[in-house]
């Protein structure tokens, strides 16, 4: 009750200072009161309406502005300094992100993951730029407005830093405990705790009598004791096998739903980024140089980086038999046209997506009786994006120069991504 006044007192502040500055400009603007700027323009009500409108404008604002973005981080950059030469770890980082999403941020080793992630909840304080976490700027706080923030923002890490010497019970107390929330208290939340993560049976337990997976349980049940609306998980999955991997993300994509807590996931595994994340972002040398759609940048990305992130999960296995030595980027007489076809289910089309062939669309028969072209299906297979299944087809089309480019048309028209591989003899 106490933290839902302060928040609500923060809130109408922030509304109030809002209408303040609004004000303010308006009356640089117009030299005058805002009655004043409706009533020369014929508007007829008092003085006061004119007050009550910029304060209306002020709360609309607002309220469309937190709409939901729950992450927003305006030029950050973090320069670690030493005797042995400055560490430009992050430069300029803008990213928004928004409620209730899971967003994933990509990168290789050093790239400056941790330290952006870090920077969210001011574990790092950033050197320069502002961090916003549910409508409120972390950068400007003092440590006792930061413990407080922080309430909101739990984490997880890659090896899940537990107190070896407490229980489970213990471990997910912890955080309860300083906030100072009585006995009874914390024993119903811890119980409701492990229920979720499914570690009831395990609450007397110590860490070193836990497998990956059941520590990482820990680590969630405890991050989100104070019930924050944001969780950011640096690399929590990298210490386990994949099957104990393909759990803890199922964990997360359940507690993301039923909660609508926002998920930011640090990672250098594209496959944690395909199983659960709604968005992302590509990091390297401290910069994002890719963004968006977990679709888009999986079936288009941009730089050589994440091309590279996407061919570890989306590797074209050309069969053997295939004479890939000899292989032609333009036509040669009697060659075949090597090409991977994706297809994607055309029912949920989002930020980025093309309206796409789904699997209802004849395409190879149209392919074949439209141009004459034969299709050779050499391999194929139904994967998942999240929740969207997409198809893959590697196929060789087989005819003159002519009819095959004709055939490729047609397939990027009926809206499937076509990869031309090359030709071969
Ligand atoms: N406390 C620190 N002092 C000095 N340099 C640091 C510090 N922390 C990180 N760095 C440097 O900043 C850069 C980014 O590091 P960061 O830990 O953010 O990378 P990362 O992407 O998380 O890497 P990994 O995948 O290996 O965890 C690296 O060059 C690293 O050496
Ligand atoms: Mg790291």
């Amino acid at each position: 009750m106490k933290c839902c006044r302060g928040r609500l007192f923060t809130r109408w502040r922030r509304v109030f200072l809002f209408a303040v500055t609004v004000h303010a400009a308006w009356f640089r603007q117009w030299e005058g009161k805002p009655g004043r700027f409706f009533r020369e323009r014929q508007v007829c009500f008092g003085e006061r309406t004119g007050w009550r409108a910029v304060f209306g404008a002020g709360m609309l604002h607002e309220w469309r502005r937190e709409g939901n973005t729950m992450i927003k981080l305006v030029d950050v950059e973090k320069t670690y300094y030493s005797k042995a030469g400055d560490i430009e770890a992050l430069k300029k980082t803008n990213i928004e992100v928004r409620e209730g999403e899971i967003f994933g941020i990509i990168g290789l080793s050093g790239a400056g993951k941790s330290t952006l992630i870090r920077c969210i909840n001011m574990l790092e304080v950033p050197t320069g730029g502002k961090v916003f976490v549910d409508g409120e700027e972390l950068t400007s706080m003092n440590e006792a407005q930061l413990r407080k923030a922080r309430q909101n923002i739990g984490m997880i890490f890659q090896h899940f830093n537990l107190l070896a010497s407490r229980t489970v019970y213990d471990n997910v107390a912890f955080p309860l405990e300083i906030q100072g929330m009585p006995r009874e208290q914390i024993s119903r939340r811890v119980a409701e705790l492990l229920d979720m993560v499914q570690l009831k049976e395990r609450a007397d337990y110590y860490p070193s009598q836990l497998s990956g997976g059941q520590k990482q349980r820990v680590g969630i049940a405890r991050a989100l004791a104070s019930n924050p609306k944001v969780l950011l998980s640096d690399e929590a999955t990298s210490a386990l096998d994949p099957q104990t991997t393909k759990s803890i993300l199922q964990l997360l994509r359940d507690i993301n739903k039923r909660l609508n807590l926002t998920i930011v996931m640090i990672t250098h595994q594209m496959e944690v980024v395909k199983e659960i994340c709604d968005r992302v972002a590509v990091i390297e040398n401290g910069l994002i140089i890719e963004e968006g759609s977990v679709y888009k940048v999986f079936t288009e990305p941009q730089k050589e980086t994440t091309k590279e992130f996407v061919k570890t999960v989306n590797d074209i296995k050309i069969p053997p038999i295939i004479d890939t030595a000899s292989m032609k980027q333009a036509y040669f007489p009697g060659s075949r046209l090597l090409v991977n076809l994706t297809f994607l289910d055309s029912g949920d089309a989002e930020e980025g997506k093309e309206k796409s062939a789904g699997a209802d669309q004849p395409l190879v028969s149209a392919i074949i009786k439209k141009f004459g072209v034969d299709v050779n299906i050499l391999s194929g297979k139904v994967d998942y994006l999240k929740d969207m299944p997409y198809g893959t087809l590697l196929v060789e089309l087989i005819g003159d120069e002519k009819s095959i480019a004709e055939s490729v048309r047609y397939a990027k028209d009926a809206g499937v991504k076509v990869e031309v591989i090359g030709y071969v003899g």
